[in-house]
């Protein structure tokens, strides 16, 4: 089996986790490049992985001899173009989320990975690759909550974890596009289909640093789907508890919840205050196996020729909804899309 070289753009609280699983946990995949412009991301990535190139240029990377594929984790307004980059050099690439933070170059993203059908292009909706996300579709697969017509989600980030999110603030997209872009992809695939209306209201009560960038550090949104189904996200930057991910999915005959509690573990602490659960420190600890495993369908891909089931497609179709969820809460009305 010939080694597959990685290259992997973008070093910061979720690539250099990337750099790391594709250094040292794919079987037959080596990292051969790494891209960030801060030069202290590449000093630590010159500790940690020394035989990667490193590079401060995205496009002097793509030119590194013998690539196969690039892992794309910088800000999201560069996905776009630098996908479109990528596949123009003849690479595989693997793109964190969002696709992108227009409609317009979301479009312009399916036309360019619809002009390189033999190229795999997967985005990183890692969600879908978790094992308790995966066991809840199977179940919904199996009939087991019969037609499900209901998805409440909630996606929080911890209060602990404030300062860094204000520093990212500026190029997030915004919370809609952000966080609750997991959770509309999330509603999409449990429903079937994408929302035919939006309707979001938020504010900013933690930190007035949100409503300087137009943006909420909690929001709330119902999206409304074709056949009547409905979708109640809540994101949030300022969980006092952790990082909490939780969904359910109702359906005509049952109901699943995905982690209601976000316990960190099996253990419970019994002590003088009561009993303890701790929760989840953040996205890095919650989704440690899906940002594993969405990387492994990535590689398997390449080797088998086909293309992932989350389809470029799938991006356009979040961020859409996102864009609306962002110009309801904007403009205090109901959008239709
Ligand atoms: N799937 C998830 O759970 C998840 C979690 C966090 C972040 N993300 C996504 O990952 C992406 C990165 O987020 P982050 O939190 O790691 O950001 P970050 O700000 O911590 O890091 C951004 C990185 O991109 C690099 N960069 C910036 N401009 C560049 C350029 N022109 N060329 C090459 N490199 C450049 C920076 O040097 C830095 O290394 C975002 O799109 C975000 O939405 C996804």
């Amino acid at each position: 089996m010939r080694t597959l070289r990685l290259a992997v753009a973008g070093l910061g609280r979720l690539g250099f986790r990337h750099a790391e699983n594709v250094a040292f946990r794919l079987p037959g995949v080596e990292l051969a490049a790494v891209c960030s412009l801060n030069p202290q991301e590449l000093e630590r990535a010159a500790q940690a992985f020394p035989t990667a190139a490193r590079y401060a240029d995205f496009d002097q990377m793509l030119r590194h001899d013998g690539l196969d594929g690039v892992v794309i984790c910088t800000p999201s307004s560069l996905h776009v173009a630098q996908i479109e980059a990528a596949l123009r050099a003849g690479l595989h690439v693997f793109s964190e989320k969002p696709l992108g933070v227009t409609a317009e170059e979301c479009q312009h993203a399916e036309r360019v990975v619809a002009e390189h059908p033999n190229q795999v292009f997967l985005l990183g909706f890692m969600r879908r690759f978790d094992p308790h996300y995966l066991y809840a579709k199977r179940l919904i697969e199996e009939g087991r909550i019969g037609k499900p017509f209901l998805v409440r989600s909630y996606s929080l980030d911890p209060i602990a974890s404030l300062e860094s999110v204000l520093r990212y603030i500026p190029h997030s997209g915004g919370l809609f596009l952000d966080m609750a872009v997991h959770d509309i992809d999330l509603a999409n695939w449990y429903l079937g289909g994408s929302p035919v209306s939006a309707y979001a209201v938020g504010g900013s009560f933690s930190s007035p640093e949100f409503a300087r960038y137009g943006d909420a550090d909690n929001a709330c949104l119902v999206l409304q789907y074709g056949g009547g189904e409905m979708a109640f996200i809540y994101a949030g930057r300022t969980a006092a508890h952790g990082y909490h991910i939780e969904t359910e999915i109702v359906g005509t005959q049952g109901m699943l919840r995905v982690s209601s509690v976000p316990q960190k573990n099996l253990v419970q602490i019994f002590e003088g205050r009561g009993v303890l659960q701790e929760c989840v420190g953040g996205f890095l600890e919650r989704f440690e196996a899906a940002y594993l495993h969405e990387l492994h369908e990535f590689v398997r891909c390449v080797r088998s020729g086909c293309q992932p089931e989350i389809t470029v497609h799938d991006g356009t179709l979040a961020t859409r909804v996102a864009l609306a969820a962002t110009a309801s809460f904007k403009e205090r009305r109901l959008v239709e899309l």
